[in-house]
């Protein structure tokens, strides 16, 4: 199994949760490529067996509760043309609390999976507040994601 994951981050909190995501699963065995949405084509987001979209909530075009502004440029403007054709998708959001529209990177990146024909796998994993000390949640997320897409192909 290969897994592709997409993400972009300011402060290194997102990156940290891939890199924590990124260990866990190549200790089982599984081959694992992350790349920054601004270093991404739209191709890329085809790759893998499994696509992982990652990011924070930002105030992106000055009101909160959006997508990074990187990935939104990649996602909604770059990439506005993919047909995902039914793949499997798994999202990462961050966010925090101190802000009204908490973590609803979620729903940004739920709709463009939606909108782009792909098959959103388990629930999004919604890490708010330092990531830090939040590795256990984000590893378990991990290994559920990888039986239910396994599910999925058996
Ligand atoms: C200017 C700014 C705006 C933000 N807006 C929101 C927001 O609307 N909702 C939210 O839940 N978190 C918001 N956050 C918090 C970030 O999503 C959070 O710190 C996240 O962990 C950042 O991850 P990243 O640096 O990897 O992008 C904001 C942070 C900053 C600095």
């Amino acid at each position: 199994m290969k897994i592709q994951i997409i993400f972009t981050t300011s402060t290194g909190n997102t990156e940290h949760v891939v890199g924590v995501l990124r260990k866990s699963l190549e200790s089982k065995g599984i081959s694992v490529s992350s790349q920054l949405a601004e270093e991404s084509k739209p191709e890329d987001l085809l790759k893998g067996d499994i696509l992982i979209l990652a990011c924070g909530t930002w105030n992106t075009g000055g009101s909160e509760g959006q997508l990074h502004i990187r990935m939104d440029a990649f996602l909604n403007s770059k990439s506005k043309d993919i047909d995902l054709g039914g793949k499997q998708v798994a999202i990462i959001s961050l966010g925090d609390e101190e802000y009204y529209f908490t973590g609803r990177a979620t729903e940004h990146l739920i709709r463009f999976v939606m909108e782009h024909n792909g098959k959103l796998i388990g629930s999004p994993l919604l890490i708010i507040n330092d990531p830090e000390e939040q590795e256990e949640k984000v590893c378990k997320w991990g290994e559920r994601v990888v039986e239910l897409s396994s599910a999925c192909h058996a």
